[in-house]
């Protein structure tokens, strides 16, 4: 069975031109107006498919094919939000691949015992609502829905108002239903299928992520008159910061990776002395005893810091994701449909979150993964060739088939 290629080719191309930056990435913030003309893009798509449509009460929208039977279905989805100035795959790829995977069951005149659906999560970025994954949270019953309502961006805008402001904030409950299997096809956003010449990543589970926020508040003051012996820089506490979560990675070794990716400094001009600064702490590992020696690591370089500049803090560990391995029979059957689809593949685990790791909380979850140029993302130059996505999509479609069983 094949996919067609050209037409899912023409679905990147399109999706990707909603929210297109100059250099040919993509900035579809969660819930900006770009994100409700991706998802309506999407949801015309998945109309034209046959699909009934339905969104919950997080903006997640379902396209649902029916099954001959009313058996639990088989989900592919991922997310159309993305990072600032990201690219056109991360994401976009999965909802698509799904898509191609519905339009040919469509094509073939396929009928499946499961229904097949396919989801849109909102807010998996965490780009501009935090956390990442967000909506699956919730819908695994790990995020309270008033939390996630109520988280605000930069501006202080809250997730529900935006959810309601762009015609998103459907009526389904968003709460856990059984499933028959979740799929989700993504990028690899690392460097080894391509190392390796691979076309195809059977995953086999997802690493343990931690997030903090620190706020430092020293003393805003003239960066002129006020000499350095009576100076308490935030920002000078935060950069010591920065280089010790470096430094926690390259001490405990192993797996561990560690970012500060954001820093807000307050008043941020030439000629002040920032008098607070935030900034956050991401913090991954496979082994979840790994990342709480981290954590543990991560009190005492903030205590240090400040007390040396003479500064306070908040150091807040709001979000934590434990080490996740997906269902044996739902790898299985992603390795076999690997196989059956002529993809040289491997097991491999994903070293980024996905919307698959809270699914895999409240049913049997895989993922499928296809290489990423370079082994970049969350940046422009985000790139996949088509030949290795028709191996990745057509991986999905008998995976999919496989778990949904065939009428
Ligand atoms: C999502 O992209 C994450 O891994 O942070
Ligand atoms: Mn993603
Ligand atoms: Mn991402």
């Amino acid at each position: 069975m094949k996919i067609d290629r050209r037409r899912l080719e023409q679905s990147i191309e399109e999706l990707g031109r909603i929210g297109q930056t100059p250099r040919g990435g993509l900035t579809r913030l969660a819930l900006t107006d770009e994100d409700k003309r991706g998802r309506d893009w999407m949801v015309a798509r998945m109309r034209e498919a046959g699909l009934s449509v339905t969104v919950d009460q997080m903006g997640n929208i379902f396209g649902q094919r029916a099954g001959e039977a009313a058996l639990p279905p088989v989900i592919m989805g991922s997310h159309v939000d993305s990072v600032p100035t990201g690219g056109r795959y991360d994401g976009q790829l999965g909802v698509l691949c799904g898509l191609e995977v519905i339009r040919t069951l469509n094509d073939e005149q396929i009928r499946t015992r499961h229904p097949v659906t396919l989801a849109i999560f909102t807010n998996e970025e965490g780009a501009r609502f935090q956390p990442a994954m967000i909506a699956s949270g919730v819908m695994a019953g790990k995020i309270a829905l008033e939390d996630a309502y109520n988280a605000r961006d930069k501006d202080g805008i809250r997730l529900v108002d935006e959810l309601e402001r762009i015609g998103y904030l459907g009526a389904e409950p968003c709460v856990a239903r059984p499933f028959r299997a979740y799929l989700e096809l993504h990028i690899e956003q690392g460097p080894l299928l391509e190392e390796d010449g691979l076309a195809v990543g059977v995953v086999e589970g997802i690493v343990a992520i931690a997030w903090s926020r620190l706020t430092i508040h020293g003393v805003q003051d003239h960066a002129g008159p006020t000499p350095m012996r009576i100076r308490h820089d935030a920002l000078v506490a935060a950069a010591e910061v920065v280089a010790g979560v470096r430094r926690i990675a390259s001490e405990i070794g192993g797996d561990l990776v560690t970012t500060v990716g954001n820093l807000v400094v307050t008043p941020n001009i030439v000629n002040a002395i920032p008098g607070r600064v935030t900034l956050s702490i991401d913090m991954r590992d496979p082994r979840d005893a790994t990342l709480d020696r981290a954590r543990d690591r991560l009190e005492p370089i903030v205590r240090d810091a400040c007390e040396r500049e003479g500064v306070r803090y908040e150091l807040e560990h709001y979000w934590r994701v434990p080490s996740t391995p997906f269902d044996r029979d739902v790898v299985n059957a992603v390795a076999r449909a690997a196989k059956a689809a002529g993809a040289r593949h491997r097991r491999i685990r994903s070293g980024a979150g996905h919307d698959a790791q809270y699914m895999a909380a409240i049913g049997p979850a895989g993922m499928v993964f296809v290489p990423s140029r370079d082994g970049r993302s969350h940046c422009e130059e985000e790139f996949t060739p088509i030949g290795d996505i028709d191996y990745g999509a057509r991986t999905l479609l008998l995976a999919a088939l496989d778990l949904a069983g065939r009428a």
